[in-house]
């Protein structure tokens, strides 16, 4: 039988044998409320084992009793105890220790990922999206710091859920590290089953970015959310390509990681924008931020100063301070016309704390959450009735309402209100209301590989993001498209709208060829020492990299969207090429079960290998999108994968359908049934 004695001298990497400190909360630090827990006693038990694996056996005595005490009041063991006493920001590279670049880039992003101004409950290691986790627990990050800072350039880490499996030596064309996040057999591929996995420490939620160590605060959603408002815009409201939303109101709801770039994406599109938040310290963040520009808890206030900005064509975002229900109920019982209308609550886990019931305060909201699940479920249920009733209304009256991502269609249809659903039936054919990718994004950026491209200047300098900034508006063509105007607008006037959250990170969408040449001009930087190394990545919500049949895939209508090959071959294709890090995770965005999600992160350090590896694995990153939703038959799509073809002959080939008419396939049908 194996002791512990022998078990920690086979191993160099490890926790020290030392107990740290007990860490001191701050107040006012936002707090994950307690997660689902529905153990069983032997379950209980397995989880606490299964903690103590990280720790030597001295400390188990004193660790076990603290360790159950978590589970059973936060449904989850963050372990604490080992989460570092120092401010955790992803500081400049230089200060980190490390074998090779890569290893050194990784916690700066980790560190990021971590900040209490970017993470939206850092004790609990969530960055965003209510439940998006680095990493499951306090003991993982150390661990995973430590191997960081071994890991050398022909090693890659493994890392499952959060879990440091281990190195093994690979190649130097190979990824540093590779992870994978909450995937699960499809038998037991639901919610309820991830969330048992997920308290006895055996999976984490990695949402898109968070587990995938390449969130940048809310700036990474704001260049796609100002894409999304103007193009609504231009599509509903009839707004002409060189104009804006002035003078234009959207009305929607949240404030948090991902929804609190909303506001800032009305003013940078020019419109009047109110947003709904219940959670009064999220109001603050985004006002000290300078990313909201009034608060006010008075709907009457709300939409007065709302209508003198429209009246003077001029831009305000304002924040109300309660439930976007009572909101949107207001302005149905004053007959007041909203032109553009959504909601961001995290409605892919509304009955995990995503989405506030009404009639009750954020604190209330959470002290019900923690004492009766069962009710505040109801009272969850109730309140998306009412939302759905109020939409409606809002909608029959001239509203343009889409769904933004956050599942809050189907959060509605799981309600039990069934007519949300095309068919009445099920989700089958979709919902009434469009999603922003149906109408939006999908035709009119993801179909011709556009997408949330980013880059993280790793000295943390800001001349250095200024100077990729202007890189990167140099290689655009505003002429050869709207998005490309749109995308060269976008990055020219970056630095004035003050994006920047945490690390030196930068947001442009771009196009296959666009990211590749981005990325092949900041290496040439990188190599003649104009600036620090760079770290390159993207959101999951992407042309390529995601399969997503409620959100990236839904604008998919050959009947594939419920497949996930795409979302794989690209986590593969880009770990044959050699992208320093690759991530594939379960359920980004939408929830567990809903999406098989992928994205990557790649390392400039100036050297030829590097260009290599962008020049083959950039083009497939998107590429590998764009021709599944060709295959799809979507137009955009065929032609973006035509003129690629020709681009590259003898080099890549894509695969392109043939079109049948739809005549001919009505009548071949017909006649068959006769
Ligand atoms: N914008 C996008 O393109 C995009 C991309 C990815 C995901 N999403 C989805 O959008 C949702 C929001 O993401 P996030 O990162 O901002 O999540 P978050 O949990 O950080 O923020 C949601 C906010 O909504 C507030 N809220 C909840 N119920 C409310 C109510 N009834 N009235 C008013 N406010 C309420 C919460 O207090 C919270 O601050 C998630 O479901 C996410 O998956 C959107």
């Amino acid at each position: 039988m194996v002791n512990n004695l022998d078990i920690s001298k086979a191993m160099t990497i490890k926790l020290d044998d030392k107990l740290p400190e007990y860490p001191k909360f701050k107040e006012g630090v936002r707090r994950a409320p307690k997660r689902e827990l529905t153990l069983n006693e032997r379950e209980i038990k397995l989880a606490l084992k299964n903690a103590l694996r990280y720790v030597p056996e001295n400390l188990h005595e004193a660790l076990a009793p603290e360790f159950l005490e978590e589970l059973m009041t936060r449904g989850r063991i963050y372990g604490y105890r080992f989460m570092p006493k120092e401010r955790i920001y992803g500081k400049p590279i230089d200060e980190y220790k490390g074998k090779c670049v890569e290893g050194k880039a990784f916690q700066v992003m980790i560190d990021n990922n971590l900040d209490h101004e970017v993470a939206l409950y850092p004790y609990e290691l969530v960055t965003y999206g209510e439940t998006g986790q680095v990493c499951q627990n306090w003991m993982q990050y150390q661990l995973l710091k430590k191997y960081l800072e071994e890991l050398t350039d022909e090693q890659t880490l493994a890392v499952m859920s959060g879990h440091p499996m281990g190195l093994f030596k690979s190649h130097k064309t190979s990824p540093r590290v590779l992870i994978t996040n909450g995937m699960m057999i499809g038998m037991f591929d639901n919610p309820h089953d991830w969330a048992k996995a997920t308290a006895m420490g055996c999976s984490s939620y990695g949402q898109m970015t968070a587990g995938g160590w390449m969130y940048i605060g809310p700036q990474g959603i704001v260049h796609g959310t100002f894409n999304t408002l103007i193009n609504a815009g231009r599509k509903e409201l009839g707004i002409p390509d060189d104009k804006d939303l002035a003078g234009h109101l959207f009305i929607t709801s949240g404030l948090g990681g991902m929804s609190g770039a909303q506001p800032k994406a009305v003013e940078i599109a020019n419109g009047v924008g109110i947003v709904a938040e219940v959670d009064y310290s999220r109001i603050e963040t985004r006002h000290k931020q300078g990313w909201v520009s009034l608060i006010t808890s008075d709907l009457e206030e709300a939409f007065k100063v709302a209508h003198e900005y429209m009246e003077k064509k001029q831009t305000i975002s304002i924040a109300y301070h309660g439930n976007i229900v009572d909101l949107l109920e207001y302005a149905v019982e004053k007959n007041i016309h909203i032109d553009l209308l959504s909601d961001q609550t995290s409605c892919h886990v509304p009955y995990d704390g995503g989405y506030c019931p009404k009639g009750f305060t954020f604190e209330q909201r959470t002290e019900l959450l923690n004492s009766d699940k069962e009710k505040f479920s109801e009272e969850v249920n109730k309140t998306l009735g009412a939302h759905y009733k109020a939409v409606k209304t809002l909608v029959d009256r001239g509203t343009y309402f889409f769904d933004y991502g956050n599942a809050f269609m189907k959060a509605v249809f799981d309600s039990g209100i069934k007519e949300i659903a095309k068919n009445g039936e099920d989700t089958s054919e979709g919902f009434i209301w469009p999603s922003y990718v149906e109408d939006i994004m999908g035709p009119m950026l993801f179909d011709y590989g556009y997408g949330p491209f980013r880059w993280v200047c790793l000295s943390g300098k800001p001349e250095d993001l200024r100077k990729t900034d202007h890189a990167a508006m140099s290689v655009i063509d505003p002429n050869r498209r709207g998005q490309d105007r749109d995308n060269y607008i976008w990055i020219k006037d970056a630095e004035k709208n003050k994006l920047v959250v945490g690390t030196q990170a930068r947001i442009l969408y771009q196009d296959a060829l666009g990211r590749r040449d981005i990325a092949l001009k900041f290496n040439q930087m990188v190599r003649d020492g104009e600036i620090g190394p760079v770290m390159l990545g993207r959101d999951h919500h992407d042309t390529g990299g995601t399969d997503s049949p409620f959100r990236e895939t839904s604008n998919i209508y050959d009947g594939s969207n419920v497949t996930a090959d795409m979302a794989i071959h690209c986590y593969a294709g880009n770990a044959a090429r050699g992208m320093s890090l690759v991530a594939l995770h379960n359920g980004g965005g939408v929830g567990i079960s809903k999406s098989i999600n992928g994205g990557f992160g790649m390392v400039l350090d100036g050297s030829e290998r590097v260009d290599e590896i962008l020049k083959k694995s950039i083009p497939w990153d998107t590429m590998v999108g764009v021709s599944r939703r060709s295959w799809a038959r979507n137009e955009h799509s065929i032609e973006t994968t035509m003129e690629y073809n020709k681009k590259f002959e003898g080099q890549d080939h894509i695969t392109i359908p043939y079109v049948a008419c739809d005549d001919l396939i009505e009548e071949t049908v017909k006649k068959y049934n006769k």
